[in-house]
């Protein structure tokens, strides 16, 4: 074989170079150890709309031209860990346990591991926490639940309606005793449309 073709033969040979994740910069770069002995420092590349920070995994290294002075360093792999998946799942996951599944029949599932769950816009915040408290913008008043509150003014109802009241008279040859009547017609409650038709809690 010639050198000429052994040149191309190693060129086309370190198109593609497999490493070991080695550790990461503050300033993006990551660290490299290709299976060759060769240290490796860059930012990896991202497909668009994607990012993470992977603290370990196999790494691909695409060499420009065959040769390391044109590298990129592609997205870390890792074949560990992550939600189970069924055919057609999608899924964003950390290695402590917190996922994303965008589900093959149109649902979309998120669940944290710990720290809670955030959704938020540049005004608004709702957050489930690790305790199990749903916050709507912050935590100082508490939602009014429609069955309680029902509870608590019908008994509030039947009480006032079965109150009397003391009676005294004075005057005449003898002393009048006598019961004051129940409130006539009873009186009576009805919040239906107070109850939330969309927002619920436990
Ligand atoms: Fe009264």
């Amino acid at each position: 074989m010639n050198d000429g073709i052994k040149q191309m033969a190693a060129r086309i040979r370190n198109l593609f170079s497999l490493g070991e994740f080695q550790k990461r910069y503050d300033d993006g770069k990551v660290q490299v150890k290709t299976i060759f002995g060769r240290v490796v420092e860059k930012r990896e590349a991202f497909p668009y709309g994607f990012k993470a920070k992977a603290k370990k995994g196999t790494v691909l290294v695409l060499c420009q031209g065959g040769n390391f002075d044109g590298v990129e360093i592609l997205p870390v792999l890792d074949y560990e860990g992550g939600p189970e998946l069924e055919a057609g799942d999608a899924a964003l996951y950390t290695e402590s346990g917190g996922w994303i599944i965008i589900r093959e029949n149109g649902g979309i599932e998120a669940e944290a591991e710990s720290g809670g769950v955030t959704v938020k816009t540049k005004a608004g915040k709702f957050f489930i926490g690790e305790d199990g408290n749903v916050e709507i913008n912050g935590d100082s008043k508490s939602f009014v639940t429609f069955e309680d509150l029902e509870t608590a003014l019908n008994t509030f109802l039947t009480s006032l309606n079965a109150h009397t009241h003391t009676v005294s008279t004075s005057g005449g040859p003898a002393a009048q005793t006598g019961t004051a009547a129940p409130m006539a017609p009873p009186l009576t409650l009805n919040i239906s449309a107070a109850k939330t038709a969309q927002v619920k809690t436990a």
